[in-house]
């Protein structure tokens, strides 16, 4: 098994870990049984992975003496939404959860989100802790303590930070997750590479394969070492004052053109054209060479990855979506532009005209 340790300032009772092992679906209901971190749980998770392994689930749960219900929302984004939370709220309540009882999150991150921000804000705030079930998941949205939910005004508009009380990753889980989701996955695992890790980039290069057949002792090593690196910054700076906006390498662009395609195009892709862009402007503006953008951009296509905008999608849409990213405080944009692979910085210098003049050359 390995284990990530999320340390949070000096206070050791928000300290959690992150554990990761093939079969560990099954040893949860035990280890919540020693930690007794609820009187009472419910496991909120959506109606596809319901259908895969929410009873067997919950019946490992009930197996080891704990008071566990079901509760499914439909999958998908447009089930993060208020309708949605004010209906777990209801199960909650319906489950007699109280401020010692604890939500289990289990699904992607949708699942992630909204489990995670209902128990932040259920009687100002339960335990809950995260079973990720996509590859997104587990190395991205169920460690760092963000959780929300979507508006019609914007997605994540409503969120709180909220640190679960632990997270138990089973990569075997992602034998029944569609390749389109694992690609959504590694977008943001070739991201942590580029912002951090040279070995992991090499990996990723030299590996491609048995990280694309989902190798278990590779995969696991992978997973765990994205939530090293994702902890890693989120201990610096868990509410996203500096250092934790390195994580948005390629989502500055890419968000936009996610917005302007209707969110169409998903996220992995969306992400893995910014990261392009993104390696294309630290080239123009100098802090890289062409040799260290054409491989960033390599290795995109090496996954399968697209990295060039569409032609369908209008670049004027791209930078207005981008002008009113909630990131932008006081709308100053700022990119994460690349010094090396594995070394990046956060550049507000750069012009929306002049991101829109390279995004526009062929
Ligand atoms: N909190 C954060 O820090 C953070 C970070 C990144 C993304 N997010 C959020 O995460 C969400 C996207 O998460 P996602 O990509 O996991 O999407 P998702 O939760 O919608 O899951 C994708 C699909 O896979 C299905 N699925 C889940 N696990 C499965 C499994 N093991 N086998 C087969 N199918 C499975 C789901 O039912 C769904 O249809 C977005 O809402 C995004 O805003 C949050
Ligand atoms: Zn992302």
């Amino acid at each position: 098994m390995e284990t990530v340790t999320v340390h949070l300032e000096s206070r050791s009772e928000r300290t959690y870990d992150i554990l990761i092992e093939t079969g560990l679906i099954r040893k949860i209901g035990r280890d919540l049984k020693k930690r007794a971190i609820g009187n009472r749980y419910l496991v909120v998770t959506d109606k596809n992975v319901a259908g895969l392994i929410g009873v067997e689930f919950v019946e490992s749960l009930r197996s080891e003496g704990l008071n566990g219900e079901l509760f499914s929302i439909a999958a998908g984004e447009e089930s993060k939404c208020a309708e949605t939370v004010l209906e777990i709220a209801a199960g909650m309540t319906r489950s007699g959860l109280d401020r010692g009882s604890a939500v289990i999150a289990l699904g992607g991150g949708v699942v992630g989100d909204i489990a995670g921000f209902a128990s932040a804000i259920y009687m100002r705030g339960i335990s809950y802790v995260q079973v990720p079930t996509t590859l997104l998941a587990q190395i991205d949205s169920s460690v760092g303590g963000k959780t929300a939910i979507d508006t019609e005004h914007g997605k994540n508009l409503l969120g709180a930070f909220h640190q679960p009380k632990r997270v138990y990753i089973d990569p075997a889980l992602l034998r029944f997750l569609p390749e389109a989701e694992i690609r959504n996955g590694l977008a943001e695992m070739i991201k942590y590479a580029v912002i951090r890790d040279t070995d992991l980039f090499d990996t990723l290069r030299r590996r491609r394969d048995e990280v694309l057949q989902l190798d278990e002792s590779l995969i696991t090593r992978l997973i765990a070492r994205c939530c090293e690196i994702k902890a890693a910054v989120v201990e610096k700076d868990e509410k996203e004052g500096g250092l934790r906006r390195i994580l948005n390498f390629g989502h500055t662009v890419g968000h936009g053109i996610e917005a302007a395609s209707d969110f169409e195009i998903s996220h992995g892709a969306a992400v893995s054209m910014g990261m392009a862009a993104a390696a294309g402007l630290s080239r123009i503006e100098g802090f890289i060479g062409r040799d260290v953008e054409e491989k960033t951009i390599d290795i995109l296509k090496q996954y399968g990855l697209p990295v060039e905008i569409p032609s369908y999608i209008m670049l004027d849409s791209i930078i207005r979506h981008m002008k009113s990213d909630k990131k932008f405080v006081g709308g100053t944009p700022f990119f994460i532009l690349m010094k090396a692979i594995g070394e990046v910085f956060v550049y507000d210098k750069l012009a929306l005209d002049k991101v829109n003049l390279f995004l526009s050359e062929p």
